[in-house]
């Protein structure tokens, strides 16, 4: 598949139309960003770990019923997927507390909450991407009441999967983020799913095996994302 047009590039992705208007190619970088693009680097061989990372994830996901926009993996760093309407959300799933929900609600970092949350925010940088809840999404027409449940239901299917995966793998799946759109008014799971949508801690020492490691300057960040390719390629 020949990629054309550059259509779009993100901090961490660039996506290239192609021949079929309902493909496009999604290209992975080796960028990095942090705090709404407030910290910027670049994380060796991320770009390759990342596509990798996705591919075995969204077929995974797939092959256990939930509709994707992943076709195929072209080569290192690049996959074809299906050309989506965007949904305007972020959509985090939390199995326990950290990042964002730790500032929020002042409570421990690891502490397991009772049950997952979902959380839903506005994918607008100008605002810094805003936590909202259902009245402001269905008062502003961002989306539908049966898309938000529609979301929800998918992203905590998405979370039963996903834990169940890391855990066979000794991974703790703290939290993570997912990104959804529509194809001929089919719902798909988009973006990507990686180290850096992800909070992936080690089972047995809680070390921390993903994006935080460059937010926070832990140091071992390219280690981390290799660590996490092994154990979701075993
Ligand atoms: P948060 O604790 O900073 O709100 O992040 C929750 C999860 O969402 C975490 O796994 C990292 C992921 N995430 C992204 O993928 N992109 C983002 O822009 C942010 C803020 C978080």
């Amino acid at each position: 598949m020949t990629s054309t047009e550059l259509l779009y590039e993100g901090k961490a992705k660039k996506v290239f139309a192609t021949s079929d208007p309902d493909v496009v190619i999604v290209e992975f970088k080796d960028d990095a960003t942090a705090f709404n693009g407030e910290k910027k680097g670049q994380i060796a061989q991320k770009g390759v770990a990342n596509a990798a990372i996705t591919t075995r994830l969204m077929n995974f996901l797939a092959s256990h019923g939930i509709p994707t926009h992943f076709h195929k993996q072209l080569d290192e760093r690049r996959l074809a997927v299906a050309r989506l309407q965007m949904v305007p959300l972020e959509v985090v799933v939390r199995n326990r507390v950290a990042g964002s929900l730790e500032k929020r609600m002042g409570v421990a970092e690891g502490t397991v909450l009772e049950a997952p949350v979902v959380e839903l925010y506005f994918k607008n940088d100008a605002l810094g991407d805003p936590l909202l809840n259902e009245d402001h999404i269905r008062a502003m027409g961002i989306a539908s009441e049966e898309l938000v449940a529609q979301l929800k239901k998918q992203a905590l299917e998405v979370n039963r999967l996903l834990q169940g995966f890391f855990d066979d793998r000794q991974l703790i799946l703290v939290d993570f983020k997912l990104e959804f759109g529509m194809q001929g008014g089919q719902l798909l799971l988009g973006d990507e799913i990686s180290p850096d949508t992800c909070r992936l801690w080690d089972k047995k020492t809680l070390r921390k095996m993903d994006k935080d490691r460059f937010r926070r300057d832990l140091g071992g960040v390219e280690d981390a994302y290799r660590e996490v390719l092994e154990r979701v390629l075993s």
